[in-house]
């Protein structure tokens, strides 16, 4: 039932070889998202063989296979989670009533609007990531950004998946201009701010995929809740790829903290100057690099207060994070929330309906989570017998969205004025000179068991496989 069907063009378990319609929708739509891939994809790549995991199974016990595979052949496919036909809808106006197997015509447009804006993320991704390759610190390293990136374009099939198959003909032009935009394009860009920010060096790249793709995961983790039982079941089988992602932004800092570290003790320094001088990258340009894609990453919730995010979760579309678990009424009705206001430019408390708030509540969860990995980082300094810490910067400091951005704030979280903002920002946000330095300090190592100097080897290799594996043969 839940094994992947491999003998047809497209990978998949939702029984596409009965459903001509929904086959020749992919089929034609196929080799443009082959032409994107050439075009946007991972940069002279195409004769690699890359030692991937591809799903072949949906069971959380035996999902994948690892083989060399060139990633142009990759088995891009449609996986759902096993469906229960019982499953009801659990939170919302519908609570109680059966989950949908169909889009309802009222929700139509904002459950495609949904569907979109987290497909749009996909692919955008990969284009970010387009020319890490040629700088990759080592084999083991360049493997796990290729599997991240083939990831991330199975996840732009999942969408187009549910867009092909419930939305018709409008579902069907919405996955061809998933392949029209592109990210930082200016005339067509990608939908969100972050996904059209570069990501131009390893530090950068491990940065995004702690926290963009955490933002992944709470994004996911809410449409898995949704009462449209297909999304919610494409998106629960997503997570489980998701999860590979922030790993390889987790570990990718904590080595990067680890060499400095390293290089600090031997050199008995923290001048920035003298561990850059020794081709690490001091703590002090790391911290600014945080504070950069947090500030960036917490935007994606949107606006603090938003009437969609209160049509979303009345109308069963989106819950919230770990809906299952939560143990209010599910309706939110009478309930408030705390969020921040600007009051003659300071910061303070407010109540507000909970339903309009719920943009904030899922940033509240995502900053609890991504501030565990921080910790996680802090002890590899602690381990060392550095005194210096990593944290996340005040919530309201270099906001672009919601409320917040109304005000001018240090990652502290003391306000400042506009020129003092125009002062200090270089303390607190990557330098020009900061980037070129760490551009400079990127330089692609393919030989099997060697890493750059500026960050250290994993502690193992990929499914156990010796670090020193030829994990990407080059041909
Ligand atoms: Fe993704
Ligand atoms: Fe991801």
């Amino acid at each position: 039932m839940s094994a992947i069907d491999y003998s047809e063009k497209i990978p998949n378990n939702v029984h596409l070889g009965d459903d001509r319609t929904l086959q020749r929708a992919l089929e034609q739509w196929q080799p443009n998202f082959i032409q994107w891939w050439d075009e946007a994809g991972p940069e002279g790549s195409s004769r690699f063989n890359v030692y991937l995991r591809t799903a072949v199974s949906v069971e959380p016990s035996g999902w994948a296979h690892f083989d060399y595979v060139k990633m142009r052949d990759y088995r891009w496919g449609i996986f759902l989670n096993p469906g229960d036909p019982e499953r009801k809808i659990h939170f919302g106006s519908h609570l109680g009533e059966k989950a949908w197997q169909d889009v309802p015509g009222e929700h139509r447009s904002n459950l495609r609007r949904i569907i979109v804006t987290q497909g749009d993320t996909e692919p955008a991704s990969v284009e970010q990531q387009r020319h890490l390759g040629l700088t990759a610190p080592s084999l083991y390293d360049l493997r796990n950004l290729f599997q991240i990136n083939v990831e991330e374009a199975r996840h732009l099939w999942a969408m187009v998946y549910l867009l092909h198959k419930h939305f018709g003909r409008d579902g069907r032009e919405e996955a061809a201009a998933l392949l029209q935009r592109r990210s930082g394009d200016r005339d067509n860009p990608r939908i969100l701010g972050a996904f059209n920010e570069q990501t131009p060096d390893w530090l950068s790249f491990f940065m995004f995929t702690y926290f963009t793709d955490r933002d992944g995961k709470f994004q996911l983790a809410a449409l898995a809740e949704s009462a449209f039982d297909p999304l919610a079941r494409t998106t629960r089988f997503m997570l489980t790829e998701e999860a590979h992602h922030m790993f390889v932004g987790e570990s990718g800092v904590a080595r990067t903290l680890a060499r400095t570290a390293q290089v600090m003790s031997a050199l008995k320094t923290d001048d920035p100057a003298a561990i850059r001088a020794a081709g690490a990258i001091d703590l002090p340009t790391i911290q600014r690099y945080l504070n950069f894609h947090y500030s960036v990453t917490i935007d994606l919730f949107g606006a603090d207060q938003s009437s969609n995010a209160a049509t979303y979760y009345n109308s069963g579309l989106k819950g919230r994070y770990d809906e299952g678990k939560r143990n209010d009424d599910r309706l939110l009705r009478d309930q408030v929330y705390r969020v921040l206001d600007i009051q003659d430019g300071r910061l303070v408390d407010k109540e507000v309906p909970m339903l309009n708030a719920l943009n904030e509540v899922l940033r509240d969860d995502f900053i609890r989570d991504s501030i565990g990995g921080v910790e996680r980082w802090n002890k590899v300094l602690a381990k060392a017998g550095i005194g210096f810490r990593l944290r996340v910067p005040h919530k309201a400091f270099h906001r672009n969205i919601g409320t917040l951005s109304g005000i001018k704030m240090s990652p502290d979280g003391e306000v400042v004025d506009d020129a003092q903002w125009r002062a200090r920002q270089e303390e607190w946000l990557p330098s020009a000179d900061d980037r070129a330095f760490v551009t400079a300090l990127m330089g692609k190592v393919a030989e099997p068991g060697k890493f750059a100097g500026w960050i250290a080897p994993p502690t193992m290799g990929v499914n156990r496989q010796p670090v020193e594996f030829d994990y990407v043969r080059f041909n």
